[in-house]
């Protein structure tokens, strides 16, 4: 049976047809009946490909045909794939998919619909690539309360953050080694700037507290704006810096979510995650903390989560998957990330930054200083305690009559 469609023939697509068709004996094994890829949609032209024979260019062909039960949307982007994916689902195909932008912005409105049309809309792939997350979340770990969820959740970032830090690689150099690899967005200013690890918390945040959180409601900074300068004072102090997605709770049925580059101590696991590799710590209140560590991003490793949920569908013919939350419209609900405590990693600059060490004390109390080989008199670097972050900014609004403010980063 032909019942399998691809959207989307792009390195995630190929990727998916690649791992399918090499275990399609196991899969239908797995499955219990027989099972094909029928059509691969896009608009692309792919001459002399493998496959050439199952490629089309119209859509409609997969909507309006009755033999296809499950639709693998890699196209990406929320235009487009959600116009495919809400006509898919309402004549109930099921979807699944690695496109946390649009899980991240449409997928309380896309579950309601799968809801209403009997079918499944599954998103394994959208965060973590390869790593299961999703579903150890939504089953294995649904006996606990959820204290917190953290974790390396973009594959670019953290391959050119571990390029510069180990090989000194620039910058530019790093980013089109992950993009040449496959790793990084069509437009990698969303891995960048953090975007994309912002879809992904928000995707593990409302699936964990089972109300939507908007990308728009958190908080996000990326890696842009760090420097070796900042690096080499947090490796002297026993350091590594990473982009971190947090989300928890927040007291009062609230959450606060943020996205930003963290001061990560070696003796967390997560400072030892390099290159591509994502891993995520989930905190429970009966588990504890639990790790799941493995390839973010490419080619396979996606297609692996994608493929996964294509059996799970084809599994799960006539009966719905239970992985999904609900809408939320209070706008309250994610806390301003202001109103959270953290201590702060600040490097300042000023014409004798020594001195300023008594009016440092006075603002912010204890703090730490770090030190780097060659610092020169000019600049100053050290830890907050920990506080509210409108504290640590009203504070350094006022430090910064004497000093230029160079870098803060939050430490985890
Ligand atoms: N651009 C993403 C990353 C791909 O680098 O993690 C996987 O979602």
């Amino acid at each position: 049976m032909r019942n399998i469609a691809i959207i989307g023939y792009g390195v995630v697509g190929s990727g998916t047809v690649e791992l399918f068709e090499k275990n399609r004996e196991e899969i239908t094994r797995k499955i219990g009946r027989d099972c094909d890829i029928k059509y691969i949609c896009d608009l692309r032209d792919f001459p002399g490909d493998k496959y050439e024979d199952r490629l089309i260019k119209d859509f409609n062909i997969i909507l309006n045909d009755d033999e296809i039960e499950v639709v693998a949307e890699v196209v990406g982007g929320a235009t487009f794939a959600y116009d495919y994916t809400k006509k898919l689902l309402e004549r109930g195909k099921s979807v699944v998919t690695s496109n946390k932008e649009l899980v991240a912005t449409h997928g309380a409105e896309l579950f309601r619909i799968a809801k209403e049309h009997e079918c499944n809309y599954l998103f394994e792939a959208s965060v973590g690539g390869g790593i299961p997350i999703i579903r150890p979340l939504n089953k294995c770990l649904a006996g606990n309360s959820i204290l917190q969820i953290s974790g390396i959740l973009n594959g670019t970032t953290n391959f050119i953050l571990t390029k510069m830090i180990r090989e000194q690689m620039d910058f530019d150099s790093a980013l089109k080694m992950a993009q040449e690899l496959g790793y990084a967005e069509a437009d990698p200013t969303a891995d960048v700037e953090g975007h994309d690890a912002c879809r992904k918390i928000c995707i593990l945040g409302s699936l964990a507290y089972g109300k939507h959180i908007y990308p728009e409601q958190v908080h996000c900074s990326g890696i842009s704006r760090i420097t070796l300068d900042d690096v080499e004072y947090a490796e002297n102090a026993g350091y590594s810096i990473k982009l971190i997605g947090t989300v928890k709770p927040a007291g009062k049925g609230k959450v606060s979510a943020i996205v930003c580059p963290r001061l990560v101590s070696r003796s967390s696991l997560l400072s030892s995650v390099d290159d591509v590799y994502n891993a995520i710590t989930v905190t429970g209140d009966g588990v504890g903390d639990v790790m799941f560590y493995g390839k973010g991003a490419g080619k396979l490793p996606t297609a692996s989560a994608v493929v996964g949920d294509i059996i799970d569908c084809l599994k799960h013919r006539d009966r719905r998957i239970m992985i999904d939350w609900e809408d939320c419209t209070d706008k309250s609900y994610v806390v301003p990330y202001k109103q959270i405590e953290n201590s702060m990693y600040v490097r300042i600059r000023a014409n004798d930054a020594e001195q300023l060490k008594p009016v440092i004390e006075e603002l912010f109390g204890k703090v730490v200083y770090l030190e780097r080989s060659d610092r020169p008199d000019s600049e100053l670097a050290f830890f907050t305690p920990v506080m509210v972050e409108a504290d640590i900014d009203s504070s350094l609004t006022k430090l910064s009559e004497k000093a230029e403010i160079a870098s803060k980063i939050r430490l985890l």
